[in-house]
């Protein structure tokens, strides 16, 4: 970015559950690289009202897979708020995928919210729209139910699914 005031922002996060990490997800990362000098790839250890299908451990490790070898990101993990998160780390910006109009109306309202606790604002990309249907949850069900998500998720995630869909079918 040559944009002045852009240019003085330097640390990013870039919050989510990432149960399990999606193109999608990827498309983000490496659009927020290029703008950042540091992203942080922050995974929330316990989402809101449900429980996440892939552990903290498989989670880290499949966006350490799939991202790391941007240059310029690291993974994390925070728990509660997002806002105090933010702050200890010395983040200037939080950074948000949209991917529909419809995400737009719950960010905005979390966007004000975290700007009224930490004081940091939200920054919106867009995913390429080749990755406007995808979801995390949508992806899980797809897969545990037979289809083909190689096109969604990254190899490292499609390794680990595999795996989980085998210890499955096995008990
Ligand atoms: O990938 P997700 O599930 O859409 O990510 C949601 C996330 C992790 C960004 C959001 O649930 C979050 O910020 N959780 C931390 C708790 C918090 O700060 N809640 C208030 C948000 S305004």
């Amino acid at each position: 970015m040559t944009n002045g005031k852009l240019e003085r922002v330097t640390r990013a996060v870039y919050p989510g559950s990432f149960d399990p990490p999606t193109n999608g997800h990827l498309d983000v990362i490496e659009r927020a690289a290029g703008c950042f000098g540091e992203l942080i790839v922050a995974i929330v250890v316990n989402p809101q009202k449900r429980t996440p299908m892939f552990s903290l451990q498989e989670r880290e490790d499949m966006l350490k897979a799939s991202a790391t070898s941007i240059g310029g990101v690291r993974v994390e993990h925070f728990r509660g708020l997002l806002a105090d998160y933010v702050k200890a780390a010395e983040a200037d910006v939080i950074v948000k995928g949209l991917r529909v109009v419809s995400d737009f109306e719950s960010e905005m309202s979390a966007a004000m919210m975290n700007r009224s606790l930490s004081d940091v604002d939200t920054l919106f990309l867009m995913a390429d729209q080749k990755y406007s249907f995808v979801s995390s949850s949508l992806v899980k069900e797809v897969f545990f139910l037979g289809g083909d998500v190689a096109a969604l998720v990254p190899e490292p995630v499609l390794r680990v699914m595999a795996e989980k869909r085998n210890n499955l079918q096995r008990r």
